[in-house]
């Protein structure tokens, strides 16, 4: 009998996300009875806003969301996201350039899909959400990533970029506020690097995920909004999960020139069809409704990221960049690796994060799940007596 023929060989280089795996872990035991507390997380504890559940509660009951609708999402729910994106983007756009996705990682890897040809190098900043690069890879391209450490606060420089920018360079991923190190680039950063892209013809790819979450007065102003021009070649991602305390709802959308749309809008075709209709009705609600309860979440993280940048800056050996946007505080704590603590002597990011988990029963995320060693994600969604707890655990376990 023959060897039966091998699985994917594509799909066999993609790993597992890593950040979904540290909180699968700290959920398991906390479910065996350990008191951990878990800053793994990417997603706001909060419940989602009663008009929102409301709004899909009625949907429930109206037959028409029973059938297949567009592929590209249903037309009201276009237009809103036309209006937001008009309105926190500054960019108009027609409903007929907006495509809503299974969340804003399915609009993550069709906009890679759209704009990607094989061989093609897609510069990444690092650190970097743990999706993107698989999602390059699926798309045929070539990461290349680019490293701002601590030292200038997780945001590349133009002369960066163009120091790894070759003849095969086609897009730049932009992300701001960014997953996991919750930097905002200011107006200026983003206006330079989006005139650099123009001049060299690259597309933008910017995940707008976290727009509405930014603190100290700061805007994190889209790169479209900054360079007008650079329109007919950005995609724009972007979704309900983080503002509207959403993640479970599974609603995000991509925005962009016509013609890369319409090659996403044809792919979700074949791939996955309309949105769940009742979740494209709460997103809807979500969108035009009130935005009182967005604004209070978004209140609540930034007391606690003046929590815990403070705790956390008390500990010696790690440096806090102070996080203007998102809710996740990166600190680089390599001042902490190649000591003994407890019995344990942590070499690398990835083996302190196992060492706090086991001796202080703490989970966070450690810097190789987004680049270089040398970092742990920590995200502050959650309640403030946990916050608190936590680092006082890392206090104790650092002293
Ligand atoms: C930067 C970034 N983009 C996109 C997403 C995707 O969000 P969702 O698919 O839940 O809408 C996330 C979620 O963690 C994220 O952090």
């Amino acid at each position: 009998m023959t060897e039966r023929a091998p699985v994917s060989r594509k799909l066999s280089a993609i790993a597992e996300s890593a950040t979904l795996k540290v909180d699968a872990k700290a959920k398991a035991l906390q479910a065996a009875g350990r008191p951990v507390i878990s800053y793994a997380a990417g997603e706001p504890d909060f419940a989602t806003p009663s008009f929102i559940v409301d709004a899909a509660a009625e949907a429930l009951h109206d037959p028409a969301n029973y059938r297949y609708t567009p592929a590209a999402g249903l037309p009201v729910l276009r237009e809103a996201i036309a209006a937001k994106t008009l309105h926190d983007s500054g960019l108009d756009v027609s409903p007929a350039q907006v495509v809503v996705t299974n969340g804003g990682k399915q609009a993550v890897y069709q906009a890679f899909q759209a704009v990607v040809n094989p061989g093609d190098e897609v510069l990444l900043p690092a650190p970097y959400w743990t999706t993107y690069p698989e999602a390059i890879a699926l798309a045929d391209g070539i990461p290349v990533e680019v490293f701002a450490g601590a030292d200038q606060e997780y945001k590349v420089t133009v002369a960066q970029l163009e120091a790894a920018r070759t003849d095969k360079t086609t897009v730049l991923v932009f992300v701001s506020p960014s997953n996991p190190t919750g930097a905002v680039y200011t107006p200026e950063e983003t206006r330079a690097i989006g005139e650099w892209a123009l001049e060299h013809g690259i597309w933008v790819i910017t995940d707008e995920i976290y727009q509405n979450l930014v603190y100290e007065g700061v805007r994190a102003v889209s790169i479209v909004e900054a360079v007008p021009e650079l329109a007919g070649q950005t995609i724009l991602v972007n979704g309900v999960a983080k503002t509207y305390a959403m993640t479970g709802w599974r609603v995000g959308w991509m925005v962009g020139p016509a013609d890369a749309i319409k090659l996403a809008a044809n792919l979700q075709s074949h791939l996955s069809s309309n949105v769940n209709n009742i979740a494209q009705r709460a997103a809807l609600a979500a969108l035009t409704g009130p935005q009182t309860e967005a604004e209070q979440m978004r209140q609540a993280f930034d007391r606690r990221r003046t929590l815990i940048v403070g705790e956390l800056s008390k500990i010696p050996g790690v440096t806090v960049p102070n996080p203007l946007g998102a809710f996740y505080v990166y600190p680089d704590v390599t001042g902490l690796l190649g000591r003994e603590w407890a019995g344990v002597t942590p070499t690398t990011s990835l083996e302190l994060a196992d060492l706090i988990l086991e001796k202080a029963e703490v989970a966070v995320v450690p810097g190789e799940a987004f680049g270089p060693s040398g970092y742990l994600r920590l995200s502050y969604a959650l309640g403030d007596d946990q916050i608190l707890e936590g680092v006082q655990r890392l206090q104790a376990l650092f002293a």
